[in-house]
């Protein structure tokens, strides 16, 4: 029986990742190197500091743990100029219908984003009344693909995990909420979010029923 949606934000719901990515890029353009598309998926769903860890390995960058949070904090400035020209038309395709679908299914919805900006893009877009519960970075001491977010999120709603179903576009959220015990809907392409129990490329024509029986399919 499913009872709760838990929503990652950068990717599913807005389009954000792509200001991460071009954020990170910029900044290890200062350092004198750059990385692709491909590298960029492992960033997806990891925390900033960590995110910025993976990036200076890449590039063969020693740096001290200041010169690490002013990079981390520069790269923050950099991405919030670019959320700062969001507007309520950045919502994803579909996203906002299928949002007021779960509503009026009754079904709970949390928010499970590592991103500490997150109460800042819902609050921009429009859509925080949506939420029954919201996890973002802030909350959370371990990154995806801890399942920590997803587990909290779930807990705050008062559902079990196994009740719940994750829609994710980072590999490493998919395997939080596989560690959580929750079924997964990966938003991208099969190819890449290989773990998903189900993939499609956003949430447009997705719809409740049609999830309810790939559940019922995944758990036999
Ligand atoms: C995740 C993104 O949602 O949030 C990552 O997928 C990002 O790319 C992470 O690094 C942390 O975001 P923020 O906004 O706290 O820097
Ligand atoms: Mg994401």
């Amino acid at each position: 029986m499913i009872n709760a949606f838990l929503f990652d934000l950068d990717g599913v719901l807005v389009d954000t990742a792509v200001f991460h990515y071009q954020a990170w890029r910029r900044m290890a353009n200062s350092l004198g190197f750059d990385f692709t598309h491909e590298f960029n998926e492992t960033l997806k769903g990891i925390s900033r500091m960590d995110s910025l860890d993976r990036i200076l390995a890449l590039g063969g960058v020693t740096l001290s743990d200041e010169k690490k949070l002013e990079l981390a904090a520069q790269k923050n400035e950099w991405y919030l100029e670019l959320v700062s020209q969001m507007t309520p038309d950045d919502i994803l395709p579909g996203a906002l219908g299928f949002l007021e679908q779960t509503k009026r299914a009754g079904i709970r919805v949390a928010l499970g984003s590592v991103s500490k900006n997150a109460p800042l893009i819902l609050e921009r877009v429009g859509i925080t009344h949506l939420f029954d519960a919201l996890i973002d970075g802030s909350k959370i001491t371990n990154s995806k693909p801890d399942p920590e977010v997803f587990l909290k999120g779930a807990a705050e709603l008062n559902v079990a995990p196994a009740e719940c179903i994750v829609f994710e576009d980072a590999v490493a959220g998919v395997e939080a909420a596989k560690r959580g015990g929750m079924f997964a809907v990966g938003i991208g392409t099969p190819d890449v979010l290989t773990e998903a129990d189900l993939v499609v490329p956003n949430l447009e024509h997705l719809t409740i029923p049609e999830l309810r029986a790939a559940v019922d399919r995944a758990q036999g």
